[in-house]
């Protein structure tokens, strides 16, 4: 049996029945809103918070953007700037808009993809660091447009986080929060673990709800969990919780 990594998060834990299996890569699905940066954002800020070396790798926003979002909406964190400054938590990126420029050229992208995965391999061994999160997928699914370079794009990114032994979040935007409209990308299968976030009802009476689909090597709850997004973090109610 792996260890398993503590998210720190207390519900995700629990529906992980103790934690991630050290060395697994993540995927956290969802709609757009749905939490996937703050909640990644979270489990490494818990992770630094226990004394290891954590890196958020933003695709999608600039790495102030990240921070300042994260702490608008984590407002009872206070030592994130502390955090940053002991280099427990980095937080690194690469300029989105220069990431997507030229991006259908395959020639082109499989140069900017094969940046974006040295970029994050230095900036790990540079740091020594044990956790990543990597924000997001979808960014590099946009820069490759073929798909066959894309399954290898992604395999090839799964075995340098295998190699690098970190264990990471990676971020997917899903076109629907429907469970039985999924249609799972089929290369998200070569990545170990699955989490979705659910996002149902309106704008002013939303529902958010988790579940995980599956973890690699070890066991999970089958029960879509609610949660929130507090000042405190993310709140999920465990199945106990529920009184399930
Ligand atoms: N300052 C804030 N205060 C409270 N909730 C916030 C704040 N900022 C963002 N949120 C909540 O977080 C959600 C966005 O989270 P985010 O992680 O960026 O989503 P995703 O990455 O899935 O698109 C918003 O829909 C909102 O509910
Ligand atoms: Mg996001």
């Amino acid at each position: 049996m792996a260890n398993l990594v503590k998210t720190g998060i207390s519900g995700l834990d629990a529906m992980l029945y103790g934690g991630v299996p050290e060395g697994n890569q993540v995927i956290i699905a969802g709609g757009p809103g749905a939490g996937k940066t703050l909640l990644s954002f979270e489990y490494l800020y818990r992770s630094a918070k226990m004394g290891v070396t954590s890196v958020f790798f933003a695709l999608e926003e600039t790495p102030e953007r990240v921070l300042a979002n994260a702490k608008a909406a984590f407002s009872e964190f206070k030592d994130i700037d502390a955090l940053i400054k002991s280099k427990k938590l980095i937080i690194d990126g690469e300029d989105p808009t220069a990431v997507l420029h030229g991006g259908s050229e395959s020639g082109t992208s499989q140069y900017e993809f094969g940046k974006i995965v040295s970029d994050i391999e230095s900036v790990v061994v540079s740091s020594g660091a044990k956790r990543i999160v990597i924000d997001s997928l979808s960014v590099i699914d946009m820069l490759v447009s073929d798909q066959v370079v894309y399954r290898r794009s992604m395999l090839a990114l799964v075995n340098n986080l295998r190699r690098l032994g970190v264990t990471a979040f990676l971020t997917a935007e899903m076109v629907t929060p429907e469970r039985r409209e999924l249609r799972f990308k089929m290369e998200y299968f070569v990545f170990d673990d699955i989490v979705i976030m659910y996002e149902k009802g309106e704008e002013d009476k939303r529902m958010l709800a988790m579940e995980v689909i599956k973890t690699r090597g070890s066991k999970h709850s089958f029960v879509t969990t609610p949660y929130e997004i507090t000042p405190g973090g993310v709140s999920i109610l465990s199945a106990e919780e529920m009184g399930l």
